[in-house]
């Protein structure tokens, strides 16, 4: 039996204004989304923001269903409109701000799981790193320099 440790490094900024200016704007995006979006049953309210190599920016936030698992997170609702509408762009940096409209919380807040794994499929296809950014609705900013390394051991298509 061989032990294996797998490490992950991020990087953690003081908050939004510490981020360098285009992933400062790319935020900002970010948290507009957050705004709109509908989550009528969590009251839990998620914005993304992507910021293409062509320069364009897509944003995206959760879509809540009175049938809860038809719902999507806001993460998955801007990476699947861009990879519908601009299906040869890479996705260079995605930001994520995320938080109750009923409690006060600054802790950073990662993608969920599913969306790991649909942001992993992307990073594959693309052959190129995305640059990933969450907070929770203010505070810290934690950065990791790739979806890799939040979701060691992905499952992915050369395994199929
Ligand atoms: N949510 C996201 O949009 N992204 C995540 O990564 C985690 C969860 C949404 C789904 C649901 O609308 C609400 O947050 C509460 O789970």
């Amino acid at each position: 039996m061989k032990k294996v440790i797998i490490e992950s490094t991020i990087f953690v900024y003081k908050n939004k204004e510490a981020l360098p200016e285009d992933v400062s704007s790319l935020m900002q995006k970010a948290i507009e989304a957050r705004t709109k979006a509908y989550a009528p049953y969590s009251n839990f309210q998620v914005g993304a923001a992507l910021l293409l190599d062509s320069g364009e920016i897509i944003t995206g936030n959760n879509q809540e269903n009175a049938s809860y698992p038809s719902g999507l997170c806001a993460e998955r609702t801007a990476i699947y409109y861009a990879g519908s509408q601009f299906p040869k762009a890479k996705i260079m940096k995605m930001a994520l701000t995320a938080g109750s409209e009923k409690k006060e919380s600054n802790e950073p807040v990662p993608p969920c799981g599913a969306c790991r794994q649909a942001i992993a499929e992307y990073e594959i296809k693309q052959k190129s790193p995305i640059e990933i950014y969450f907070m929770g609705k203010t505070g810290k900013v934690v950065k990791s320099n790739s979806l890799a390394n939040l979701l060691p051991l992905v499952f992915e298509k050369s395994m199929l």
